[in-house]
């Protein structure tokens, strides 16, 4: 064999490797506080590819009074769901990023059907694009409202706290940067019931869905982190090689 031909034929099965091991584009499905940006961060660690946060990308733009932050703030701040076509385009955007090749977690996205339906005509418009799967995170209600009162976030490394569950080693200060934490301004009761509402009227219907599109899976999320992190992966790898 010449080492031209030895040299692709080690090429393609590097390929090979690459598309069986990649982990190519996982949905994390939820309630408001299930804990999508907790296993999200996890999931960055164990497989090398960015999370995609709506919530956190809209945040951004609020934070730097872009024209998108400034109509999202208001719906945000009302605990209603920011136009589709809007956190569409902001996907679009950010889906060009050259990280997004192996993979990419999608937290908060899609919301509606709406979002599902343009997520799913863009992925099947990709040649060699990489299966989805789609994981829907449960905890019961009165657990969510706990995890929502109660968490607090650090604005610089982003890391996600719980003042009852999940506490910093030092009340109010962040572990890593040790910088003072933040509340959400959406985390608190008023605004989670409406959260809870667009979820149940808008978000439900995407999890079936993906549900009766098959390559989906049903975590608990009233465990350990690493335990649900774990179970999330299996599932993953499970669908993955799943007709
Ligand atoms: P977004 O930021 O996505 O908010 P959300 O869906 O309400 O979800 P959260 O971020 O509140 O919860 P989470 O599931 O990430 O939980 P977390 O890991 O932090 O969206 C905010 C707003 O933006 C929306 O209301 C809407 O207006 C707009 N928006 C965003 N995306 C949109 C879209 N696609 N379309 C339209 N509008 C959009 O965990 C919560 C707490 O629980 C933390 O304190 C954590 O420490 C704790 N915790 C997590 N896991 C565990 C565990 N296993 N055990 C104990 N504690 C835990
Ligand atoms: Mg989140």
């Amino acid at each position: 064999m010449s080492s031209s031909v030895s040299t692709e034929t080690s090429m393609e099965s590097s390929r090979a490797t690459e598309s069986n091991t990649a982990p190519g584009p996982i949905l994390l499905l939820g309630a408001p506080g299930v804990g999508k940006g907790t296993q999200a961060k996890e999931l960055v660690k164990l497989w090398s590819i960015p999370q995609i946060s709506t919530g956190d990308l809209l945040r951004a733009n609020v934070a730097e009074g872009t024209k998108l932050g400034r109509v999202a703030k208001e719906i945000m701040g009302r605990g209603e769901l920011v136009p589709d076509s809007l956190v569409n385009e902001m996907v679009a955007v950010r889906l060009l990023e050259p990280d997004t090749a192996r993979g990419y977690i999608l937290d908060g996205f899609p919301r509606t059907l709406g979002q599902a339906t343009w997520l799913d005509a863009r992925l099947s418009a990709q040649i060699e694009s990489l299966p989805l799967v789609a994981v829907s995170i449960q905890v019961n209600y009165n657990q969510l409202l706990r995890r929502i009162t109660g968490r607090r976030n650090c604005p610089v490394c982003q890391t996600i706290y719980n003042v009852y569950m999940n506490p910093p080693k030092r009340e109010g200060i962040c572990d890593v940067e040790g910088a003072a934490l933040i509340q959400r301004a959406d985390d608190t009761e008023e605004v989670f019931k409406e959260r809870m509402r667009a979820y149940t009227a808008l978000t439900a219907p995407v999890v079936d869905h993906y549900r009766a599109l098959g390559r989906f899976a049903e975590v608990d999320g009233d465990r350990p982190i690493a335990v649900i992190a774990a179970g999330i992966v299996a599932a993953a790898e499970r669908l993955r090689h799943a007709a």
